[in-house]
């Protein structure tokens, strides 16, 4: 698994020490308010596990599963809802969790989604941002590493279902998508 890996674009050090940041930041900004943090599957897993436990708040845990990428690189566009929230968000404070922001298009339609449960607040927290690659105008929240378009895989993110345990994002050998 990790002979098909380029380079390691971000270690678990840096990952381990942004995450620990962006908890401080989560931490402040929600004290008092009881967030939802919404998980959106499967990529954000490994993230989520991670990023929760780094925001000792009070709070509550939903996900939905949502897919555009099938077995590509680059997003169908056509954006499926594998399955919805299962809790009440009317009234409450949602931040989102995502493993990349990349076109945007999965969250443009995860937040007109929500937004019509009527949230008191809707955020979004991504690992990744590729803001080269927007085709939507979502901007994020929260972002731990802004990168450049190479295609990541690794902390939670796949090709073709694979490679989502690395322990660190890595940059794909070219060859092993272009088989
Ligand atoms: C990936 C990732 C995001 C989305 C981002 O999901 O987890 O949800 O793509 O891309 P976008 O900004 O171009 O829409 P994917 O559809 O691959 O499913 P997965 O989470 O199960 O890997």
């Amino acid at each position: 698994m990790h002979n098909d890996i380029a380079r390691v674009l971000i270690t678990e050090q840096e990952l381990h020490d942004r995450i620990a940041e962006l908890g401080k930041q989560l931490a402040a900004d929600y004290a008092d308010k009881d967030p939802i943090f919404l998980g959106v599957l499967k990529g954000v897993v490994i993230f989520f596990a991670d990023m929760v436990r780094a925001t000792p708040i009070r709070s509550q845990f939903d996900f939905l599963v949502v897919s555009s990428y099938g077995s590509g690189t680059t997003s169908s566009g056509h954006v499926k809802m594998l399955k919805d929230v299962s809790c009440d968000i009317q009234g409450r404070h949602v931040v989102i969790l995502e493993d990349i922001l990349d076109s945007g298009i999965t969250l443009e339609y995860v937040t007109k989604h929500l937004l019509e449960m009527q949230p008191s607040s809707l955020k979004i927290c991504t690992l990744l941002d590729k803001p080269s690659r927007r085709k939507s105008s979502i901007i994020a929240d929260y972002v731990g590493f802004t990168i450049e378009n190479e295609f990541v895989v690794g902390y939670g993110l796949d090709y073709d279902e694979r490679y989502r345990n690395l322990p660190y994002v890595g940059i794909l050998k070219p060859e092993v998508y272009s088989k």
